[in-house]
């Protein structure tokens, strides 16, 4: 039996299918992307109901997972990474499908594209099963990637765009304009960023459109009890105190004032 750290495909499981693709982001924001369990019930939704991290750092993770579809059962997965060989591998280690082993490789390709080669080992398929199951991870992985590249690149944008790094004191105020003609939600660029005027409770209240954990898109969330929550990781950020509402810390800090005065909105900075 081999050794579960072994970083070398098991030569005794099948390969029921591969998957290949070119993912338009850096290798960098790849290996992030691997690294970070937690978006997997959010972002990919559809495939996973919940994640409980049991150990995370640079060698990979490991973690229960419930799946999305009913009767959502719990699986253990862990996911190691062998950055020198520029691979990885994702294998369920207890519950349905315990000992497939989902290997891929990552290939950088310029600044800003990355090569993907995902392999799928599964064991205990009859041979003639072996296409349909294979093509069922092929489907999954296709979702999944799509996703996660769109995530990747809208990050990159965030990143590029500087909505990430920390906001310049000493800002001036910005005219919003006559509160009674505010259309809400109210979205502005306001000294080069973008925000989101919302009314929450008596109140108006401005959120950078960008999340502050990574940069998610906060611009289209539902407002909720005077807190907006994230799609990517579900982080939930209440408006009067900028604190995530699961005390993980991550603050939004960037959080103009809106101030009425004599009919007139404004922005207002550093208050
Ligand atoms: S980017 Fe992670 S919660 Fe928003
Ligand atoms: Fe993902």
């Amino acid at each position: 039996m081999a050794s579960p750290d072994r970083m070398t495909p098991d030569p005794e499981i099948p390969t029921v299918a591969t998957y290949e693709r070119t993912v338009r982001a850096s290798a960098e924001r790849v290996w992030e992307n691997v690294l970070d369990w937690e978006h997997l019930p959010w972002l990919h939704a559809d495939a996973f109901q919940t994640i409980q991290c049991e150990g995370a750092g640079r060698w990979g993770w490991r973690a229960r997972v419930s799946l999305a579809r009913p009767p959502h059962p719990e699986i253990a997965i862990e996911l190691l990474v062998d950055r020198e060989a520029s691979r990885y591998v994702t294998r369920t280690t207890e519950g349905a499908g315990a000992g497939t082993e989902i290997w891929t490789e990552v290939t950088p390709q310029g600044d800003a594209e990355t090569g993907i080669r995902v392999a799928f080992l599964v064991p205990g398929i009859a041979p003639e099963h072996r296409d349909g199951v294979g093509q069922g991870y092929v489907s999954l992985y296709t979702t999944l990637w799509d996703e996660d590249e769109d995530m990747m690149r809208e990050r990159q944008r965030a990143l590029d765009d500087g909505a990430l790094a920390r906001p310049p004191s000493g800002r001036d105020p910005v005219a919003l304009g006559p509160v009674e003609a505010l259309r809400l939600p109210h979205e502005v660029i306001a000294h080069g960023r973008r925000y989101r005027v919302v009314r929450a409770g008596e109140g108006l209240h401005a959120h950078p459109t960008a999340c502050p954990h990574l940069g998610g898109p906060l611009a289209q969330t539902d407002l909720r009890d005077g807190a907006v929550t994230c799609p990517w990781h579900g982080y939930t950020f209440d408006l009067e105190t900028g604190r995530e509402r699961g005390g993980r810390p991550c603050r939004m800090i960037d959080r103009p004032a809106v101030v009425v005065e004599a009919g007139e909105a404004r922005l207002e900075f550093d208050t």
